[in-house]
């Protein structure tokens, strides 16, 4: 993969249009988690601290081609702001007269964030007219978020055929870490691949089959696959319409040479509650009155050994249904079990995906993964396999001369 970072970008002086995922999680007009504020920081400093007049565009939420006062970016600037601690401007909107008036008194060094792309139509259309007006504004476009590259958007693919175009260093260095993780590992290679529904996943556990070494599915999709295979799981969450797809994906697993682990025991319960009595059984005693909320400990005895022998590790989804205590315990156990192999050295592990990114920090670990991406879709669509409209994007452009 090839894509051209800001260590060839001459940026002092220019006007750099930077694509941000400003869409951070908001409670009552409160941001509940400010990691991807946090992530962007080192981008926008290197940029100002070149010189560059830093001009921020992002979406905030779906506001679906409408002007949504609730959905303004103005909050979000204000945390950047705090963060960074340096003065951030603001524009009111993103294209026309009012961005290119903020952006005409930018001077070099400062920042400027342009209102939610969002509030126009031509945004999610990748409406030419759009991405030229926003290139207007700029001399090079910068996109720094990988976590909205799956859009084919105004400002996440089609700006880039305006303008020189680079990789942000959080771009970089999420390509980075994805790319050695799935698409040149240290092997042996493995995918924990948890989550509730085997058909939200098909595509990524079909792409994986063929890349890893060993795949473990937990969550609830490893109901349906242990339905598939007769195994007796009472009233758990499972899927019956996907039973033939899940013994398809298991057959092409073993012609892959692709090891799958199932859960070989089960924490059960008659209903998902906090704290509900629960029973550890072997995985082939479910009863039928109860539910597989988490796997078992003789599950995570099982996957623990398996780490001991992986190089690299790829995760996506919970174990079990971790938001609600005692179901966190496997999935808890598993990140802690991945932290210590990836201190030790022996391993590198990235994880991804909302609930995983949340059952990180839960267990306390974040900090202790080798790469935690921040993507929600985005991460998905990568594991996949599919090819990210915003990563194409850089790519085609590789020594496209532009006019000066
Ligand atoms: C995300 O939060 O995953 C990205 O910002 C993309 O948001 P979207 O799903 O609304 O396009």
């Amino acid at each position: 993969m090839t894509f051209r970072t800001l260590d060839t970008a001459n940026v002092a002086g220019k006007r750099v249009l930077l694509r941000a995922d400003l869409n951070v999680p908001m409670h009552d007009g409160v941001i509940t988690d400010l990691t991807r504020l946090e992530r962007l920081t080192p981008t926008i400093r290197e940029l100002a601290e070149k010189g560059a007049r830093v001009i921020v565009v992002s979406h905030f939420d779906r506001p679906d081609g409408k002007r949504v006062p609730g959905l303004s970016l103005r909050p979000i600037s204000a945390a950047l702001r705090d963060l960074l601690a340096r003065d951030v401007f603001f524009a009111d909107d993103c294209i026309g007269p009012v961005a290119e008036e903020a952006v005409a008194k930018l001077q070099p060094g400062q920042i400027l964030v342009l209102e939610n792309t969002r509030f126009h139509p031509g945004e999610e259309k990748n409406d030419p007219v759009m991405a030229e007006q926003l290139a207007r504004l700029a001399d090079i476009y910068v996109n720094d978020a990988f976590s909205t590259a799956h859009r084919a958007h105004a400002s996440t693919a089609g700006i880039a055929r305006f303008l020189p175009s680079f990789a942000g260093r959080l771009m970089q260095h999420e390509l980075e870490a994805l790319t050695s993780a799935l698409d040149h590992p240290d092997r042996p290679v493995a995918a924990i691949v948890g989550g509730a529904k085997v058909s939200s996943k098909l595509a990524l556990l079909g792409n994986l089959i063929g890349r890893v070494d060993v795949l473990v599915i937990g969550g609830a999709m490893a109901n349906t696959f242990l339905a598939a295979e007769g195994i007796g799981v009472g009233k758990s969450l499972q899927e019956p319409d996907m039973h033939a797809t899940a013994r398809d994906i298991l057959a092409r697993a073993k012609t892959a040479n692709c090891e799958v682990i199932l859960p070989i025991d089960a924490v059960t319960a008659t209903e998902l509650r906090a704290n509900v009595p629960t029973h550890i059984v072997p995985i082939a005693a479910v009863p039928a009155d109860a539910m597989i909320l988490d796997v078992g400990p003789a599950t995570v005895a099982l996957l623990t050994q398996k780490l001991a022998s992986l190089r690299t590790l790829v995760w996506n989804g919970p174990l079990g249904a971790f938001e609600t205590p005692p179901f966190d315990a496997s999935t808890v156990a598993l990140a802690h079990a991945i932290a210590d192999a990836t201190k030790a050295g022996k391993l590198r592990s990235v994880a991804g995906g909302g609930d995983t990114v949340s059952a990180l920090r839960h267990a306390g670990v974040i900090d202790q993964i080798s790469y935690v991406s921040t993507a929600g879709g985005a991460f998905l669509e990568w594991l996949e396999g599919r090819v990210l409209p915003g990563i194409q994007a850089l790519q085609s452009l590789e020594g496209v001369i532009f006019p000066a």
